[in-house]
């Protein structure tokens, strides 16, 4: 008889992923992300020997570096970004004899034949063929950099032997005509199976468990639809402004940023139908499917069902904060919004009428993310009747981040003569259950591109339905100025109108509560 620690193990070493020895090409390496993500998961799933027995990293950028000073850059930056703490010589020594830096301009074919030269100096065919091209740049740069790829031999939509992916970050495309043609561009070298779009909330451990739980649990799978629920809340919420990324902010907002991709992917995860397999395509055609029956918005409906704000100068956490305009590379008259509130119907078969409620926004009192599930109240009879204000309905939640786990609350009697009743709480914690090991969501994303497993990444489909949902509501918000309501101080829940958006319906958001 296996103990539950055996069992765990026994299951994450089945899980460990057939990975061939590769090369990762990272285009664009002299900017954060590949100092704060990319190279600190890539060392640290080399630590964990998750890596391929061979492999190299190229990072490929304008900036004049060599072999040297690259590897010395990142490993000052690893002291601060690595997930595990002090950074470990030997392994890092072992890792980076395997970084390499090109340096050229995107655009410049001659660059590109330097990079292929470099690669064909690998010993071991597998390093020249297998090829992960990781795409850190603007997305108006993708297609020139597929077309140069393409060009010096290194990208091929049916390769005799090896395989060449294409990672891309969001933001992909500003609307769905811009996301449409992205693809278009990237499609012309390379079939749809090459390209890994990446939304970093799939990497998270929590993200990955809501399909787990939901079809690994009959009690909660089968209350999971119209009959039981009576609403769910997702949010998102971080205390931090835009801090030096007002430039970026100014043409996303909360909607681009945050809407279109990590909330609907959330949302997505929460309300699909079982897949068919865990293949993939299966998991994919099925997100794909609830995006297409979220209820169109009409024009009409838009002010009872969207809400924005942007926030004015505030207090977080007893520090001052300034407002949104005041930032840096902000318009002083900006009307970008840095909060975003949606009241989403899905209309199919399970979740007819059942209002979904997505918040995000920026300064926000806490930084969270959780979903709340919450079930239809009991009949109004017996208990019920004698509570003033009847009894607090069941809830579900899961916390995404941080404090990692599931609560469940339901209504316990209160000891004692009366028939009082108050809620009480069931409490999951990861890592009481798990011990601390969360690993950062860049580690599973990249091990999986090179594992060649898209079920995390973003189909081309699902990137534009949820374009299409944005836009509507982007439509409606076009060319507004914002009103007084619309602005929230630093350092409370987002503007008012969001709190009548829910009381339309006799409901109330639940804001997250500090961990104690
Ligand atoms: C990014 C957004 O995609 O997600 C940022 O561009 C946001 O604005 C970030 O802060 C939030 O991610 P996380 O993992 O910190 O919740």
């Amino acid at each position: 008889m296996q103990n539950l620690d055996e069992l765990i193990n026994c299951r994450s070493e089945q899980g460990r992923k057939t990975v061939e020895p590769c090369s990762i090409i990272i285009f664009g390496a002299s900017g954060d992300l590949t100092s704060r993500k990319l190279v600190p998961a890539l060392y640290q799933l080399f630590r964990e020997g998750q890596m391929p027995a061979a492999f190299r990293v190229v990072g490929f950028a304008r900036r004049e570096k060599t072999d040297a000073s690259w590897r010395v850059e990142l490993r000052q930056a690893l002291d601060q970004f690595s997930r595990t703490k002090p950074v470990e010589e030997p392994a890092w020594q072992a890792f980076a004899a395997n970084l390499s830096y090109c340096q050229g301009d995107l655009t410049d074919a001659a660059a590109y034949q330097r990079l292929a030269q470099m690669l064909g100096s690998f010993s071991g065919g597998a390093l020249q063929r297998n090829l992960l091209c990781y795409l850190a740049t603007l997305p108006s740069q993708f297609g020139a950099i597929v077309e140069q790829l393409h060009q010096a031999g290194l990208l091929h939509k049916d390769s005799p032997d090896g395989w060449q992916r294409v990672v891309v970050e969001k933001p992909f495309g500003h609307d769905l005509d811009s996301a449409r043609r992205l693809n278009q561009e990237l499609i012309r070298f390379a079939h749809e199976r090459q390209v890994f779009r990446i939304d970093h909330y799939l990497g998270k451990e929590t993200v990955q468990n809501i399909m787990m739980f939901r079809f690994s649990n009959a009690i909660f799978e089968r209350l999971w639809n119209r009959e039981a629920i009576d609403h769910v809340q997702i949010t998102v919420s971080e205390q931090l402004g835009v801090g030096q990324r007002g430039g970026y902010y100014e043409e996303a907002g909360a909607l681009r940023d945050m809407v279109q991709n990590h909330l609907l992917q959330v949302m997505s995860l929460v309300a699909m139908e079982p897949p068919v397999t865990l293949e993939a395509e299966s998991i994919r055609d099925e997100k794909v499917k609830l995006l297409k029956s979220i209820r169109p918005l009409r024009p009409e409906d838009a002010g009872k069902q969207v809400v924005r704000g942007q926030y004015r100068s505030g207090t977080i956490a007893g520090a001052p904060a300034p407002a949104y305009r005041q930032e840096p590379k902000v318009n002083p008259d900006s009307t970008v919004e840095t909060y975003a509130a949606l009241k989403l119907f899905v209309d199919n078969w399970r979740w007819s009428s059942v209002p979904f409620y997505l918040r995000t926004g920026k300064r926000l009192p806490l930084s969270t993310s959780e979903v709340r599930v919450q079930f239809r109240p009991t009949p109004s009879v017996l208990f019920a009747a004698q509570c003033n204000g009847g009894l607090a309905p069941n809830a579900l939640t899961l916390r995404l981040q941080p404090n990692e786990g599931i609560s469940l609350r339901f209504n316990g009697k209160v000891p004692g003569l009366s028939l009082g009743a108050r809620p009480v709480r069931m409490h999951f914690g990861y890592d009481a259950e798990f011990g601390a090991y969360t690993p950062e969501a860049y580690e599973r994303l990249l091990l999986d591109a090179v594992a060649g497993d898209a079920t995390l990444f973003i189909r081309h489909d699902e990137v534009e339905t949820a374009w299409g949902i944005a836009d509507s509501i982007r439509h409606v918000w076009e060319g507004k100025p914002l009103s007084d309501g619309e602005f929230y101080a630093a350092g409370t829940w987002g503007p008012v109108a969001a709190d009548e958006l829910l009381a339309q319906s006799g409901h109330a958001w639940r804001n997250p509560q500090p961990i104690k």
